[in-house]
């Protein structure tokens, strides 16, 4: 993939948005590779796009694709002669990457001067120690009083930075944590749902009302789709839990390596002041070389969370984007393929095709033998029914398998168990089977077969909506719309927390590494003069003092 020549830390928001395409995507991928390119609905797509052409919209570019978050990502491309970039949110196009790390640029660019300036100046100050012997030793009160104080003000800056940095990476921790939860928990529902709608078909395979089953061919559609069912929801839970867990590891280690560095950059800027203010010269040349390097890798950490941070708040504006139009072709399908219905469809009218079947099981036993008033020679038709007629069940589909209403004189499957209760009768056994010696429709023993039925086909009934959502990605949008409303606010903040903390502290040890080295110089140069002063003698070269 296109991204994995991108910095490791680069795969984070990458992996997170690959990982909501699988994990909150129609089930699988098996439900996704299924679909050939031809049956993406095209008549509709273009029939829609039509609509959106006519209303002028401004993102659209034309007849192909929809860009997401154009006016976010609307940056200089450096790989593409700096001219603005127009792609939109796409992790799979290296100028994106490029363009978003140009807005990044700046902070490299000033890890890049200070090494190379602060290493030049520190080349130099070695060489003024080691060639130019004769050095003036002016000293003023002001200037010593000045650069101490500037070095406080550094060094308190600097203990500021690490603790927003390192209160940043704890909320970053919790936030980046919290989402991926809520992911995790999305996909364990679906995962859920498709098992337990796997059983309820497995449920209604075994359903018989007085000796009448499911066709036989709907036993072997069912269990067909069983396994696709099952496959799809292995799937889905294996990937789940291999890259929630491989993204949380990452996660850990970017939130280690902060608190690292927070700490480590505590510890050199208290450090480097108390040797500085005590004037152990070795200790800080020392550190001034350590605060040097470590300032220029902050400042390259900087530009990547400030990268990462407009990463994630694309992304988020990309979400909300393919949620007002989850129908267009974007660079979010190619990762989300919401269009391959094709399992997800076959789910959704096996389903109804069952539900169909055994509401038309349970009214044949109501129509042909409960409601008919048998001769006792009838044989097995016969256990002396009687009395007022049971109402049939309300089939919710009609046999092409849409919507239907129900008739009058209908019961619904919500309703049908409590109500037939009414046409029980009481019932004796003669010789292996009931037969009513009371008025009654039903004897107890077939009750119990209708109700079964009837449970298990409002069972999967039930399932119709979260198929349907799984079909028409209502189910990814909602998901979607959710990160956006509750868990994107705090990403983009506390992503930008941690870039602030380590601009801050970067900063604040950038320049109170400065200040060690000028404070030094003036300590010395006023204990040096203090000396002759008091002495009375001409003052000699400092370098004999110096370790
Ligand atoms: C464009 O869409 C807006 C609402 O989003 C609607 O009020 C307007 O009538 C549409 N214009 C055309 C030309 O369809
Ligand atoms: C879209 O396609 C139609 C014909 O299919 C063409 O006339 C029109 O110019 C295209 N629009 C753009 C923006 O490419
Ligand atoms: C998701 O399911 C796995 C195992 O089935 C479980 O360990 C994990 O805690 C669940 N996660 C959430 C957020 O419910
Ligand atoms: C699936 O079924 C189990 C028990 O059979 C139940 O605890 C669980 O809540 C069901 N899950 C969903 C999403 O309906
Ligand atoms: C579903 O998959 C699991 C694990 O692969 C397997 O143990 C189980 O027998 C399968 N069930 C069905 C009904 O295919
Ligand atoms: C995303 O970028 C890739 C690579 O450049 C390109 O092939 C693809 O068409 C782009 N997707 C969209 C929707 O622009
Ligand atoms: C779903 O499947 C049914 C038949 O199984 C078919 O009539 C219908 O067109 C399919 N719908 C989609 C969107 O593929
Ligand atoms: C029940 O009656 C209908 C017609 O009323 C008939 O088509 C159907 O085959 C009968 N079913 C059984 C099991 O006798
Ligand atoms: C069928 O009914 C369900 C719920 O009763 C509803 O969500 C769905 O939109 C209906 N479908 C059609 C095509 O009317
Ligand atoms: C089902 O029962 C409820 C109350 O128990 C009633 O309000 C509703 O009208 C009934 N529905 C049908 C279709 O009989
Ligand atoms: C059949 O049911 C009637 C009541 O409808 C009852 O009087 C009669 O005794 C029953 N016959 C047998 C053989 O139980
Ligand atoms: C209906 O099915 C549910 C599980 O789907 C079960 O808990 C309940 O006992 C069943 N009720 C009857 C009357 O069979």
């Amino acid at each position: 993939m296109a991204f994995s020549r991108s910095p490791p830390i680069l795969l984070l928001p990458a992996l997170l948005v690959l990982f909501l395409s699988f994990s909150v995507s129609c089930a699988s991928s098996r439900l996704h590779r299924t679909l050939i390119p031809g049956e993406r609905g095209e008549d509709g797509l273009v029939m829609w796009r039509r609509s959106l052409a006519e209303n002028s919209s401004s993102v659209e570019l034309s007849n192909s694709s929809f860009i997401l978050a154009a006016e976010r990502t609307d940056r200089k491309d450096p790989l593409n002669g700096y001219k603005h970039y127009t792609g939109g949110w796409n992790i799979s196009n290296n100028h994106y990457w490029a363009s978003v790390g140009f807005t990044a640029a700046p902070l490299f660019v000033l890890a890049l001067i200070w090494f190379l300036g602060f290493g030049l100046v520190l080349l130099l100050i070695c060489c003024c120690y080691c060639c130019c012997r004769r050095q003036s030793y002016s000293y003023s009160r002001t200037a010593y009083a000045l650069s101490l104080i500037l070095l406080i003000l550094f060094t308190c800056a600097a203990i500021v930075g690490c603790i927003v940095l390192y209160t940043g990476q704890g909320k970053f921790h919790s936030s980046t944590s919290n989402t991926l939860d809520y992911v995790v928990g999305q996909a364990n529902i679906t995962v859920d749902n498709l098992r337990n709608f796997s059983e309820s078909l497995a449920d209604a395979k075994k359903i018989g009302v007085d000796q009448i089953f499911l066709p036989a061919d709907i036993q072997g559609k069912i269990d067909a789709i069983q396994t696709k069912l099952n496959s799809s929801a292995n799937d889905l839970s294996t990937k789940t839990k291999d890259n929630s867990r491989k993204i949380q590891h990452v996660l850990d280690e970017v939130v280690l390596a902060l608190i690292i560095l927070a700490a480590v950059m505590l510890l050199v800027a208290f450090l480097g002041f108390l040797f500085s203010i005590l004037g152990l010269q070795f200790l800080v040349s020392i550190f001034v070389i350590v605060g040097w390097i470590l300032v220029a890798g902050t400042f390259i950490l900087c530009g990547v969370f400030l990268l990462l941070h407009n990463v994630v708040a694309d992304t988020c504006v990309a979400m909300n984007d393919w949620v007002d139009h989850p129908h267009a072709h974007t660079a979010l399908d190619d990762i989300l393929p919401c269009v391959d219905t094709a399992t997800a469809n076959e789910s959704l009218y096996r389903g109804r095709e069952v539900t169909f079947q055994l509401v038309n099981v349970v009214n044949q036993v109501i129509n042909n033998i409960s409601n008919r008033n048998f001769p006792p020679r009838a044989g097995p038709l016969y256990y002396n029914q009687s009395g007022p007629l049971m109402p049939p069940l309300c089939n919710p589909y009609t046999a092409g398998l849409s919507n239907r209403t129900c008739a009058t004189g209908e019961v619904s499957l919500s309703n049908a168990s409590q109500v037939w209760r009414g046409y029980i009768c009481q019932a004796a056994v003669v010789s292996g089977s009931e037969i009513c010696t009371t008025a009654g429709r039903v004897t107890p023993g077939i009750y119990k077969q209708m109700a079964a039925a009837v449970n298990v086909s409002q069972g999967i009934y039930l399932y119709g909506p979260f198929l349907t959502g799984l079909e028409d990605c209502t189910f990814v949008r909602q998901t979607f719309t959710e990160i956006n409303n509750n868990y994107c606010p705090g990403l983009e903040q506390h992503s930008k927390w941690i870039y602030v903390g380590l601009v801050m502290v970067s900063t604040a040890v950038m320049l109170s590494l400065i200040f060690w080295v000028i404070y030094a110089r003036e300590r010395r140069h006023r204990k040096y003069n203090k000396q002759f002063i008091h002495s009375g003698q001409p003052p000699l070269p400092l370098q004999e003092k110096a370790p």
